[in-house]
């Protein structure tokens, strides 16, 4: 039921519960959170824009780009030229284009109206200096790199497996598409929200302390294919011992679900109680306004 509480719950009671229990600290608006001691570490796959500059970008964010850097430095190429990794980041002077400051674009002040981006006439939109754009990997350079898809990155970068391992997973996510240096500021919701759920499934898959993953409402907007690729992807946390809540309207997700939490009985004040809870098999014999869709999708 929308506006039942399941946004609440997820956000405002476990999400800043189990952060501030992480932190060791108190549960925040709940009284008690019970096997916290369970995790080690907590995402939160929302659709919220993963930052608001262009300096972060999907290579970044997934930590794949200090890989590919380090890869960069270690060209025969670089070394000649006593380039270091960082002189591959856009983000700290060294390496970078000066004028645009690593951008590749430079803000206009159009005064009355919104700032306009144009390309930077110095690097030619290419962000790096000469001496870092001579340096070739494979016979790309690092601009190239950053131009290229995720699905093309995944192919080109075999080593080292750490980051054959970060790119399998954005590709696992559904964002193979997407150019590996595309701006922050350029992705949409739902694919922050796969970035992100491509981090957790890299740290997921590492063992060590378990991981607890929330989405809200991850399925809004996909096509069916997309929710076969989602379901896949929070399987493999499962399947390392994680932990996933998802506050969900769609029925063929909560299908798969191992255990479903059903909150209602309505909206606002009329809500926030769990009206029925279980395993999909057990509650699909009882009694419930949301057992009967459920039945309908688990027959079908
Ligand atoms: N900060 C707030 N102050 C007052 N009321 C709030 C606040 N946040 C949420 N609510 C109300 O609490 C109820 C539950 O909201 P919540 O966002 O948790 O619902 P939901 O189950 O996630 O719904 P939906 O499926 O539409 O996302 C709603 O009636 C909402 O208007
Ligand atoms: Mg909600
Ligand atoms: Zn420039």
């Amino acid at each position: 039921m929308s506006g039942s509480g399941k946004s609440s719950v997820l956000h405002h009671a476990l999400a800043t519960s189990m952060e501030a229990v992480l932190a060791g600290g108190e549960p925040v608006n709940a009284a008690k959170l019970l096997g916290a001691q369970d995790f080690g570490w907590l995402a939160v796959v929302d659709q919220d824009p993963i930052g608001r500059t262009p300096r972060s970008n999907p290579a970044t964010y997934s930590k794949a780009y200090d890989l590919i850097r380090t890869l960069f430095a270690g060209t025969p190429e670089a070394k000649e030229r006593s380039l270091s990794a960082t002189a591959f980041s856009f983000n700290t002077a060294g390496g970078r284009c000066e004028t645009c400051t690593g951008y590749g674009k430079r803000q206009v002040d159009m005064h009355f109206l919104p700032d306009v981006w144009v390309t930077c006439d110095v690097c030619d939109g290419r962000r790096f200096g000469p001496d870092v754009l001579a340096v070739t990997y494979d016979d790309a350079t690092i601009d190239q790199v950053l131009e290229m898809t995720i699905e093309q990155a995944a192919e080109f970068f075999t080593q080292p497996p750490q980051l054959a391992t970060v790119l399998d997973a954005l590709v696992r996510v559904g964002l193979g598409y997407v150019a590996l240096g595309q701006s922050a500021t350029e992705l949409s919701g739902g694919e922050a929200q796969r970035l992100k759920l491509a981090n957790a499934l890299v740290r997921g898959a590492k063992g060590g302390k378990r991981g607890l993953v929330l989405l809200d409402e991850p399925v809004t907007g996909l096509h069916p294919a997309d929710v076969e690729r989602l379901v896949a992807c929070l399987d493999a946390l499962l399947d390392k011992k994680n932990t996933v809540v998802v506050a969900e309207h769609d029925l063929h997700l909560a299908a798969v679900a191992d255990w479903i939490v059903d909150m209602g009985p309505a909206a606002g004040a009329d809500g926030g109680r769990v009206i029925n809870q279980g395993a999909v098999a057990d509650i699909i014999g009882g009694a419930g306004p949301t057992v009967a869709y459920l039945r309908k999708v688990i027959t079908t």
